[in-house]
């Protein structure tokens, strides 16, 4: 059995609808499994999900005056409906409420607790619910300092959240921690001798900082008497299971692994090849989900990647400011692909940026309605005007030498995607279809099919064999337009995008007919 390409997203919360900054994330893992899958042609699998434990989710169910059960139903199928809105093929969807999930959880914990790398004791510390994190005073040593010596674990003066700002929860209760601190120095040579771990390579010093500054032991329980809405621990009804300790398993129970025996799917997909989160989640991803792995005995993912956070106009996305962007708003006025589109080419993966109405708007006319779309309407028009939509069968080598020029830049652009370098990739598409653009304008086939008619027929047969090619490389990022465009330049109906080299050595099948323009103008 072969190893599959195994992607995964963060399994999101479900207090709040989807927004950009979700469909960010798993746009990003379906280009990059549609990469894989129909440009490479591997067998791969993509897994998102829904995290729907803890007591944010209880709050907001009981606000809606429903089951946490039936809230977590409904908000759920909103992400599913989005992601299928979007075009987005993964091939499992879990959610931590699943029985599947559960009952794996539960027996991850009891077999932790065996080897002893669960135990119990005492905690006290402060929690922040929004985030469901556990934070020290160590960690909170200024923004106590700032309230205080002795600082008021009570309301009204209750110290911040340092990462959303929240006010966090004094919390003092028995229950199970995680040996995090045996696994400092294994992480630390993992990182060391797999620097494909901690990508985007920007990201690395953070997390071997933090880790090297010394790592505590991480409660990973909560009263049920406060935190009802969980796993409950096995063989302890006193208390759930921390909800990131639960939510973070969900990439290896969906494929079916528990300690007391796997599926046969895991063995074909783990580890992961990349897993994708946004960088407020990185340590999370990459400290104590490694640890809890090389608690199991089981191998590290190969790649933990952590891209940058869209701003929305200059400003933070948040419910105060109640500036989410919903995708359906954008899509509505734009189509899919121009979202998606526009989430990879503005700003470099990896990197924070700023997303703006104007700014989706100009790349929209500019990169999509005049690059791409008039020059496939400019050329689809000349083969149905000049030679009735017939084209050469197949011409020598040297009467395609445009389309083996472009065909040439497949290995780079290919490089950028395995990097998750997306811009890039999209960058270098653009300057291929700006070298099309520039070719049709300086030679001006128009003007020159009266005279010289062979030349045009078979100048219009490499622009067109180009214009394949780059559907076949768009198609990752805007597979509705890559369908169009290959149905528009004649290629015979095909479960994949045709590669640069089946282009080449392929033959020109259909007729060509002008087509309406991919990108109307807004
Ligand atoms: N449930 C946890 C993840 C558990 S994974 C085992 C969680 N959920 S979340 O709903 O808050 O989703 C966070 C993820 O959504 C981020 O990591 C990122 O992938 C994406 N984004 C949310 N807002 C974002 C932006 N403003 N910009 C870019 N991505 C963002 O954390």
């Amino acid at each position: 059995m072969s190893k599959r390409f195994y992607i995964t997203t963060p399994i999101y919360y479900i207090n709040a609808e989807p927004h950009i900054g979700h469909a960010y994330t798993t746009l990003a893992a379906d280009i990059l499994n549609r990469f894989y899958r129909d440009i490479l042609r591997r067998e791969t699998y993509f897994l998102t999900g829904t995290d729907e434990h803890g007591t944010k989710i209880e709050e907001r169910a009981k606000l809606q005056h429903q089951s946490p059960k039936d809230y977590a139903d409904a908000v759920s199928q909103s992400f599913r409906e989005l992601w299928k809105h979007l075009d987005v093929r993964y091939d499992d969807f879990i959610r931590t409420t699943e029985p599947r999930h559960e009952s794996r959880v539960q027996a991850v914990f009891e077999k932790l607790l065996h080897s002893g790398d669960i135990f119990k004791d005492r905690y006290s510390g402060y929690y922040c619910v929004s985030d469901e994190t556990f934070w020290t005073k160590t960690d909170l040593k200024n923004e106590l300092e700032r309230l205080g010596k002795e600082a008021p674990e009570k309301e009204p003066h209750r110290p911040r959240c340092p990462t959303c700002g929240k006010p966090l929860t004094w919390v003092e209760e028995d229950g199970y921690f995680f040996k995090l601190s045996a696994y400092q120095d294994r992480l630390l040579q993992h990182y060391k001798a797999h620097p494909e771990f901690l990508q985007p390579a920007h990201r690395a010093p953070e997390i071997l900082r933090f880790v090297e500054s010394g790592l505590k032991d991480l409660s990973v329980t909560r009263a049920a008497a406060k935190v009802p809405w969980g796993i409950q621990v096995p063989g302890d009804a006193d208390h759930t299971i921390y909800v990131w300790f639960d939510a973070l398993l969900n990439y290896v129970t969906a494929l079916g692994y528990s300690p007391k025996g796997s599926d046969e799917v895991f063995e074909e997909m783990w580890p992961a090849d990349v897993q994708l989160v946004g960088k407020e989640i990185y340590r999370f991803h990459a400290v104590i989900w490694p640890a809890m792995l090389l608690a199991l005995g089981l191998p590290l993912p190969r790649t933990v990647y952590a891209h940058g956070w869209w701003t929305v106009e200059g400003e933070k996305m948040s419910k105060s400011k109640g500036n989410f962007v919903d995708p359906h708003v954008i899509t509505r006025e734009f189509g899919v692909d121009a979202l998606r589109y526009f989430l990879f080419r503005e700003m470099p993966f990896g990197n924070d940026g700023d997303f703006s109405i104007a700014s989706l708007k100009k790349r929209y006319n500019s990169e999509l309605g005049n690059d791409l779309g008039n020059l496939v309407s400019r050329v689809t028009d000349m083969v149905d005007k000049f030679l009735k939509g017939e084209l050469p069968k197949k011409p020598r080598m040297e009467q395609a030498m445009l389309s083996k020029a472009i065909a040439d830049e497949s290995r780079a652009i290919y490089e950028a995607m395995e990097c998750l370098a997306f811009s890039d990739a999209l960058g270098r598409i653009w300057a291929c279809i700006g070298r099309l653009n520039k070719h049709v304008n300086d030679e001006q086939p128009w003007k020159k099919f009266a005279t010289e008619p062979e030349k045009v027929k078979f100048l219009l047969f490499d622009l067109v064999s180009s214009l394949r090619i780059i559907a076949g490389w768009i198609e990752p990022f805007m597979p509705q337009t890559a369908a169009k465009m290959q149905m528009e330049l004649g290629v015979r109906r095909i479960s994949h995008p045709l590669t640069a080299d089946e282009v080449l050595s392929g033959e020109m099948q259909r007729k060509i007919q002008k087509a309406p323009p991919l990108f109307p103008r807004k």
